[in-house]
């Protein structure tokens, strides 16, 4: 079975690699790396002992998708490739809407040209919006905030469209909590580059002095200790569920969706805690006001995942903040930074 794996040089990506690699299947990435390095390629390699094409590529150009298809046998895709940061999507909405939906429209396309029906795709939790409660289903109504979180929310219903009108399609949408962590060998992690928007980068420049203080961003949010709740999950954990997922769609026809979380919330303050206490280490830290448009609680429903799946959660938080430490000073060591 050929897996072609769209951002697989990404984060969570470079991880499922890893996890279809050690499975047995053969894999081929596609990514244009302009959010991770072609090193991350020669890692992967290294974790798993296994050799793999890839293509440096644009979803945003059909001659060059179409290529890869043409030139390999591929079975199925798993689709991580997209721009994620909420922050820039707000200053630069059409790059958002041109990339991440365009470049699925193309890839959807081209998966119809050379009749390649199974396909998981990363979603997101920020597709549950501001008004659901929690914990969040599959099934509750989705909304969304930011632009990038609407290229979310159009996607899933692009391709539950195209699932419609072509039967034998079969799509697993995983909606993705908060994934932190790293892979244990410390080879693979999520790139500390820019000022980071999410806490866990944040959490880990602060760690290697990148930045001066940690920012906690609200203490008055109606949660047991005033700071925001979260769904942290380990992102090894995140890239097992992708095998899971497509295991199913190789049995069963269908839309289906599953969200990927802990189950569990965790606040800013737990988290920060957690680090320091795994890590040995103090983290400088400053209290701030809270983001715009930031909710106070989020946290996942995974019965579905678990009982359709068969999927397990084998890491806690602190192997998360244990593995996340481990990257980063790895990094740092290797970049001189
Ligand atoms: P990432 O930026 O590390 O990985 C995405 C990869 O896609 C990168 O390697 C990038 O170079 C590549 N890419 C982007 N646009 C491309 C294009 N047009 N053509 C080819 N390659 C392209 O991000 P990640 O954290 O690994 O996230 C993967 C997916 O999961 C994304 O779709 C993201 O929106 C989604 N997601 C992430 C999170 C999270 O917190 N990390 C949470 C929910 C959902
Ligand atoms: C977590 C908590 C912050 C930074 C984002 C995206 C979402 C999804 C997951 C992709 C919140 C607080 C943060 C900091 C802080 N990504 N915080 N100091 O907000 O759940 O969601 O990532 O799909 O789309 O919006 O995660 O890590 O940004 O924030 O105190 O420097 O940490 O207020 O309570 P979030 P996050």
């Amino acid at each position: 079975m050929t897996i072609l794996i769209t951002g697989g040089a990404g984060y969570i990506g470079s991880h499922t690699c890893v996890e279809f690699l050690k499975a047995g299947y053969n894999i081929i990435v596609l990514d244009n790396f302009c959010n991770s390095d072609r090193q991350v390629i020669d890692y992967i390699k290294q974790i798993s002992s296994k050799n793999f094409k890839y293509y440096e590529c644009d979803l945003c150009n059909k001659a060059q998708i179409n290529r890869i298809f043409m030139e390999n046998k591929i079975d199925s895709v798993i689709h991580f490739a997209g721009l994620k940061s909420v922050p820039e999507s707000v200053k630069n909405p059409l790059k958002y809407y041109e990339n991440n939906i365009t470049g699925t429209i193309n890839l959807l396309d081209a998966m119809n040209s050379h009749q390649v029906v199974n396909i998981v795709f990363s979603s997101s939790a920020t597709v549950y919006g501001m008004n659901n409660k929690v914990p969040y289903n599959e099934d509750m109504p989705l909304s969304a905030t930011n632009p990038y979180g609407w290229t979310k929310v159009m996607i899933e219903q692009i391709i539950k469209d195209y699932a419609a009108a072509n039967t034998s399609f079969r799509v697993a949408i995983l909606r993705y909590f908060n994934p932190i962590g790293a892979h244990p060998s410390g080879l693979l992690g999520e790139k500390p580059e820019g000022l980071p928007s999410n806490l866990m980068p944040y959490i880990c420049q602060t760690s290697i002095g990148k930045l001066p203080y940690l920012k906690v961003c609200g203490t008055d949010f109606e949660t047991k200790d005033g700071t925001g709740i979260r769904d942290y999950i380990h992102v090894c954990d995140i890239a097992n569920g992708h095998l899971k997922a497509l295991e199913l769609l190789n049995k069963k026809s269908g839309v289906f969706i599953y969200n990927l979380g802990s189950g569990t919330g965790t606040s800013v303050l737990e988290l920060i805690t957690t680090f320091e206490k795994v890590n040995e280490m103090q983290l400088p830290r400053m209290n701030c006001n809270r983001r715009p448009g930031d909710i106070s609680v989020s946290y996942a429903d995974i019965h579905k995942a678990k009982k359709e799946l068969g999927w397990k959660i084998n890491y806690t938080l602190e192997d998360m903040c244990r593995d996340s430490w481990n990257y980063i000073k790895k990094f740092k060591e290797c970049n001189n930074i």
